[in-house]
């Protein structure tokens, strides 16, 4: 595996295996890889020739009080697993690479409607830190296929929405939730949690299942959300939305509307933010 830190070079390794008809595999991450990670990797890998990661702790989705300088840093461990994982190029640029006016004199992407609610109404501004970075890394990239985990499954339509109104000539392909065997699903953040707050944090997985077998059972909606905002309150989580949306733009479902949807939490455990989501079908 080869480490670019240049645009340039970065061009020249991607610019030759397109000469030789290659299909070149993207996936974008912050670094401090997990298995979740490393299943992109793969699956990214059954859509190419060739596999591009990118490492780089994007400062322009953080908000003023939020993680950016404590999130977690491993570039030498994410190599080594990188390789093993059969990753070709680690694209891993400065923020001077990405942000050559700085990251307060950047242009922002902004994608409205999908990109404005929850995670966007709670994290004002990540989502159009998220686009920009990621617009900047498939300009750079230029890959044929780009994987994103459905663990972040707001960010994956944010991105959608970027490549179909950007007419960008890619394919989005989606990774599938991985799991740790009691259920919370895998984070860079996790590695945050005490180990009092890692027991708990399964429950953020357990009340989504839950939400889904009430709303098989006939429940309503607004009870469902509002019985799992009080679960995970009474197990120590503060949420900041437990709610069931449609899968294909996060609107709020028809009181009939029965296919197509998704459950979706974000609660603080401690100072520790957790995402998650489960698909209804
Ligand atoms: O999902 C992430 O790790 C980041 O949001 C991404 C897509 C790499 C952009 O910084």
């Amino acid at each position: 595996m080869r480490t670019v830190g240049d645009i340039r070079g970065l061009r020249a390794v991607v610019q030759a295996w397109k000469k030789e008809g290659l299909r070149v595999g993207f996936v974008p991450t912050m670094g401090n890889l997990h298995a979740g990670h490393f299943s992109l990797i793969e699956l990214a890998r059954r859509y190419a020739d060739r596999v591009v990661a990118s490492v780089f702790v994007n400062p322009t989705q953080f908000g003023p009080n939020e993680d950016y300088t404590r999130y977690p840093r491993s570039l030498a461990e994410d190599s080594v697993g990188l390789v093993e994982h059969g990753c070709d190029v680690l694209f891993a640029p400065t923020v001077e690479v990405m942000y050559p006016f700085g990251p307060e004199h950047a242009l922002r992407i902004h994608v409205p409607d999908v990109g404005d609610t929850l995670e966007g109404a709670h994290r004002p501004g990540h989502f159009d830190g998220v686009a920009t970075v990621v617009a900047k890394l498939f300009a750079m990239v230029e890959p044929d296929v780009a994987v994103f985990g459905q663990k972040d499954c707001q960010q994956l339509l944010v991105v959608r929405r970027l490549v179909r109104e950007l007419a960008l000539s890619l394919e989005i392909v989606t990774g599938p939730i991985v799991r740790e065997p009691d259920g919370l699903a895998m984070s860079s953040r996790n590695r945050y949690l005490d180990a009092h707050q890692r027991t708990r944090a399964p429950e953020l997985h357990a009340t989504l299942q839950w939400m889904h077998d009430s709303f098989v059972e006939g429940h309503a909606l607004h009870a469902v959300e509002g019985a799992a905002l009080r679960r995970l309150q009474r197990a120590g989580f503060e949420p900041d939305y437990m709610v069931v949306r449609r899968a294909a733009d996060l609107g709020i479902p028809a009181p009939d509307e029965r296919t197509g949807l998704l459950a979706l939490g974000a609660a603080r455990l401690g100072h520790t933010r957790l995402i998650d989501n489960l698909a209804f079908d």
